[in-house]
């Protein structure tokens, strides 16, 4: 899979993309990130990306000529190479809610390419015309697009094929069920008086599975009642429930 980040910060994303595990699977080729600095598709001797908006009011905002520039660059490339149209998303707040499910279907695709919004917004005209999704990662609003897009990327990249070792496979994620993980523990076995729960230490691994889910049941139940309520419960998981 190749991702593309269109943004004003390169540093800032080219920083986090080499960092562990999404800097394994770039080196590895499991993924291909290319991180677009917006500025040099600015069409003035200054790379003006941004101007007053129109009607007046505070704040910039982000010219379409540089984006749309950026875009026929890397679109361009990929019709040249005769590939698919990639998904074009753009950050912002008002975007359709990134969840696991979405993580899962934009992980499918060949090529994407992000969009980092700034400033007050982003001409309309860029969503209006020029993108084909608007995601936004969480209703608060961040100061600019660089962390939703490597928030995107990160989910998407440990998606793909021979990122995560076997042991962390992402069907055992929470979500893939909507359901909440079992809680970890490792050495030392007491610390301060809090002791590991003594079944995790008994080497009986059916036991070990069954209260690991008994306590992803109740955990789901306790702190996400709105997922738990999405469950199919087996006649297994009630029982687990009542006991
Ligand atoms: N830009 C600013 N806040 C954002 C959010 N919550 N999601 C996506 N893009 C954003």
């Amino acid at each position: 899979m190749r991702i593309d980040i269109v943004t004003l910060f390169p540093e800032m994303v080219e920083a986090v993309l080499n960092t562990s595990i999404l800097g394994r699977a770039r080196e590895k080729g499991l993924v291909t990130f290319r991180v677009v600095n917006l500025r040099d598709y600015a069409t003035d001797k200054h790379r003006t990306t941004d101007d007053v908006p129109y009607g007046g009011g505070g704040g910039m905002v982000m010219k379409i000529e540089p984006i749309a520039r950026a875009l026929d660059a890397l679109t361009a490339e990929a019709d040249a190479h005769g590939e698919q149209k990639p998904r074009i998303i753009l950050t912002d707040p008002r975007g359709r809610l990134f969840t696991q499910e979405l993580a899962r279907e934009l992980a499918k695709e060949n090529h994407l390419i992000l969009i980092c919004g700034h400033y007050e917004g982003v001409d309309d005209r860029v969503r209006q015309h020029l993108v084909t999704d608007v995601v936004s990662i969480g209703d608060y609003v961040l100061t600019g697009g660089e962390l939703p897009a490597l928030v995107i990327a990160d989910a998407l990249t440990r998606l793909q094929e021979g990122v995560l070792g076997d042991e962390e496979a992402p069907e055992k994620d929470s979500f893939a069920e909507p359901i909440l993980e079992y809680p970890h523990y490792t050495r030392p076995v007491e610390f301060r008086g809090w002791r590991v729960p003594d079944i995790l230490l008994c080497g009986h691994h059916a036991q070990i599975a069954r209260w690991r889910r008994q306590q992803s049941l109740r955990l789901t139940r306790d702190l996400r009642p709105d997922l738990f309520n999405r469950l199919t419960l087996s006649a297994e998981d009630r029982k687990l429930l009542e006991e």
